[in-house]
């Protein structure tokens, strides 16, 4: 039988992370290298109560097919959470935000469509972009987020060459983003905010990590400021569990109908036993018990590595410190690429994520990314000695990374 691939399939990778991962599966291996939420904060007995009570209560509707939209308590209690003006009607609950990620790809691009994207940022909507063929297009961004200047260029550039070719959307992580942990200045916000409205240019706000801060909650969403002009997407993966795979999307309502039909096509609707056991563990303000005892493991953890990493790190390994989130994001010193010094990791039983994974084009081959959240204190402390002692060993001779300085512009 001779089986013939879409051209879309043949677009579809898989992910870097998934095969590092296997990699490093080895027994005794302490991983940086998964994006997983610690499994010890998983609200196991909630979850157990909550199972017994749905189906004891609810079990046959529970149980049946039921609305694509998702279960209206829940799609209530969501928009209710949200710190703007939201219609529950607004509220579409997914199959994991990922699976957000994926219906607006299919409703938003084009073979060719422009959208524009973080730089690095989150392999998972590059996945879920790419089989839909859209041109990439790479913002500049720091440690405040996103350049507003090189946006404007990025986004208006094409409409100067006479072809109706605004990019079709800014997709974008303002809260402790996925890789690099970085969160989006106030000032930043404002001013991207300000500039795409001005440009007509839509936002895809993710967000599933903005619960997850330390000392102080992260600026308003940009949804907040915009809500017309942006499409919010939010999980109950890391202040829950990411098991019972549920997220949810606020589209502004003119795009609502178009994603609910992809939402049928994909999968009729998320799983409506495991929304009940949601909504039965969030009422009575469950979350607001359960998420700061997240945020006070996760500073710990990320306490921890900060301090293991200048215990530990040679001159010209830098690294930034997130104010919440799960990722930290490293480089190495120059002449140095991360993808080479994994295997040298490995054997000495650490892993990470080579950053270059989480770049559209023109990838920084010296960053690296590392979750502080699921290895102990203890295995944080050996695994950062590890890697320092695997960087050492295979720092370029100091001439070659002499010729590199004098070559870098
Ligand atoms: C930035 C970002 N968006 C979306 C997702 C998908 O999350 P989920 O499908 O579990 O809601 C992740 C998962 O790690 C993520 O990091």
């Amino acid at each position: 039988m001779q089986w013939t691939l879409a051209a879309r399939a043949e677009k579809m990778n898989p992910s870097v992370i998934r095969e590092i991962l296997k990699v490093t599966e080895k027994p005794g291996i302490i991983s940086f290298a998964g994006g997983l939420p610690s499994p010890k904060t998983f609200p196991i007995s909630a979850f157990a109560d909550a199972c017994a009570k749905v189906l004891r209560e609810d079990g046959q509707a529970a149980l049946q097919y039921a609305a694509s939209e998702g279960y209206g308590p829940l799609r209530e209690m969501v928009a209710a959470s949200l710190p703007w003006q939201v219609d529950p009607a607004q509220v579409l609950i997914t199959t994991g935000s990922q699976q957000g990620l994926d219906l607006l790809a299919k409703i938003l691009i084009d073979k060719g469509s422009p959208i524009l994207v973080e730089t690095p940022t989150y392999l998972g909507a590059l996945q879920a972009f790419t089989p839909m063929e859209p041109q990439v297009i790479s913002v500049a961004s720091d440690d405040d987020g996103i350049d507003v200047m090189d946006l404007a260029m990025k986004a208006t550039l094409r409409q100067a060459q006479g072809e109706r070719k605004t990019a079709r959307f800014l997709y974008v992580l303002p809260n402790f983003q996925n890789p690099t942990g970085r969160t989006m200045s106030e000032a930043r916000r404002a001013a991207l905010s300000a500039k795409t409205a001005e440009l007509g240019l839509p936002i895809i706000e993710d967000n599933p990590y903005g619960d997850l801060w330390f000392d102080a909650p992260p600026p308003l969403p940009l949804s907040a400021r915009n809500p017309d002009g942006c499409l919010y997407l939010g999980s109950f993966s890391k202040v829950l569990a990411p098991g019972l795979r549920l997220g949810f999307l606020v589209a502004p309502k003119a795009l609502y109908p178009k994603l609910l039909q992809a939402k049928q096509a994909a999968d009729l609707h998320s799983p409506g036993f495991n929304q009940r056991m949601i909504a039965e563990v969030m009422k009575d303000g469950f979350l607001d018990r359960h998420v700061p005892t997240i945020r006070a493991l996760y500073k710990s953890q990320r306490d921890a590595m900060l301090a293991a990493l200048k215990r530990e790190m040679p001159e010209g390994v830098s690294w930034n410190t997130p104010d919440g989130g799960m990722f930290l994001w490293a480089r190495l010193p120059a002449g140095m690429r991360a993808v080479e010094l994994l295997p040298k990791a490995v054997e000495k039983n650490v892993a990470f994520v080579p950053g270059a994974a989480f770049y559209a084009d023109n990838a920084d081959p010296r960053t690296l990314r590392l979750s502080f959240v699921t290895a102990s204190v203890d295995q944080i402390n050996t695994g950062v000695a590890a890697l320092a002692a695997a960087i050492r060993e295979s720092q370029p001779a100091a001439g070659v990374r002499i010729a590199e300085t004098a070559g870098a512009k």
